[in-house]
């Protein structure tokens, strides 16, 4: 039992007392609390063991009034699974030392098990949930079909996209196989974090917005339409995110979710007229702003409730993640200033 399902009242188009708030990335070096336990140990070792994960996913809960919590997992730890080697080095994030590059490359990718391979997160999943106890929901998520295909074709972050896009123009059946074989993972993946305890699941498309409209409606749309399709049995409400994709918005929509995430570069209101109120929206507020002095903070983050108007189905959140040289007062000061103000400081 939810107390407080302000988050989940609004995923579903309900009014709430007032607009559910919770930040991507709310878990992470900003914090100091995540830093002495990130000193102690690798990131892959942190997601990988339930203790550490289910700590870190519940200290911005205990730091700030937040209406949701995410699991402390990350996009690129199922690929391993499908025979990717995977590293976080420091200062340069996740490589991939074994890229995709080939149709027979994309021929030897496995698609596995969820409960075979990635027990440490189901596990971490029924402890946090145990621990919330009801009083906010916990956040499952997966990465995009298209931004995964990009870190395993491109070994790590991309600037141009250049070997994903030859890829999917010039193989188009290996393009598509490898979306699939990514479907059909995420899908099943994404089922087993619901019913592990997941009441919620977010598609992280971080990168489909470098993608044109009609590109992503012919080499992703399918392929992400696909896996909301298969989260419909998860009873769970799902969202929908990506980075610079004003005009991919509609399309966004076509694919599925009952939440579509936006950035900062798109206006709220211009968001929704693009989709239709009759599905939620979350976001915006650049996490850069998050830096300046907390009046500015304090006016972006009016700004951006205005833009949603009041109109039931909005979650506050930023556009993009926390980034670590993040002042914490000012993430408190915005989680405290309980978005919308319209009644109590109480949570839960
Ligand atoms: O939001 C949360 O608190 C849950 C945890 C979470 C992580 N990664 C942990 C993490 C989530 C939701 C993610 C998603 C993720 N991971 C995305 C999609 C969201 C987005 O930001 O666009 C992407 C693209 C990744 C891939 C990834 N993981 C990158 C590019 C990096 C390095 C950059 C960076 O921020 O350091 C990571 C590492 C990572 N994943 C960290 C965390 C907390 C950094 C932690 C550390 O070094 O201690």
């Amino acid at each position: 039992m939810v107390n407080d399902p302000r988050f989940l009242r609004a995923v579903h188009l309900e009014k709430t007392d007032c607009t559910p708030v919770w930040f991507m990335r709310q878990a992470g070096r900003y914090l100091e609390e995540y830093r002495r336990i990130r000193e102690r140990h690798g990131l892959l070792e942190m997601f990988k063991n339930p203790e550490i994960a289910a700590e870190v996913t519940l200290q911005p809960l205990k730091a700030f009034p937040l209406d949701a919590a995410i699991i402390f997992a990350d996009i690129l730890l199922p690929l391993e699974a499908m025979g990717i080697e995977l590293e976080f080095v420091e200062g340069e994030g996740p490589v991939i030392h074994n890229p995709v590059r080939t149709g027979g490359d994309v021929d030897a990718l496995r698609v596995p098990d969820p409960e075979e391979h990635f027990g440490f997160l189901l596990t971490s999943i029924r402890w946090v949930r145990a621990e919330l106890d009801g009083k906010v929901p916990l956040i499952g998520f997966g990465g995009g079909p298209f931004t995964l295909g990009s870190y395993m074709i491109e070994g790590g972050a991309s600037r141009n996209y250049v070997l994903t896009k030859r890829l999917m123009y010039e193989q188009p059946a290996s393009w598509n196989l490898l979306m699939d074989k990514l479907a059909v993972m995420l899908a099943s993946y994404l089922l087993a974090q619901a019913r592990s305890g997941a009441e919620v699941l977010q598609l992280f498309d971080s990168w489909a917005g470098c993608l044109s409209p009609a590109d992503y409606r012919e080499y992703v749309l399918p392929h992400t339409r696909k896996i909301f399709d298969a989260l419909r049995q998860a009873g769970a409400p799902s969202i929908h995110f990506g980075t610079g994709t004003a005009d991919l918005l509609p399309w966004m929509r076509e694919a599925g979710g009952d939440v579509i995430g936006v950035d900062w570069r798109t206006n709220l209101d211009d968001a929704w007229n693009r989709i239709g109120t009759d599905v939620g929206i979350q976001g915006n507020l650049d996490p850069v702003t998050l830096m300046a002095p907390w009046p500015i903070v304090r006016q972006r983050a009016r700004e951006v409730l205005d833009r949603a108007g009041g109109q039931p189905g909005h979650v506050f959140n930023l556009g993009h993640g926390i980034l670590p040289a993040t002042p914490v007062d000012n993430v408190r000061a915005l989680a405290e200033s309980r978005i919308g103000n319209l009644t109590s400081m109480n949570h839960g």
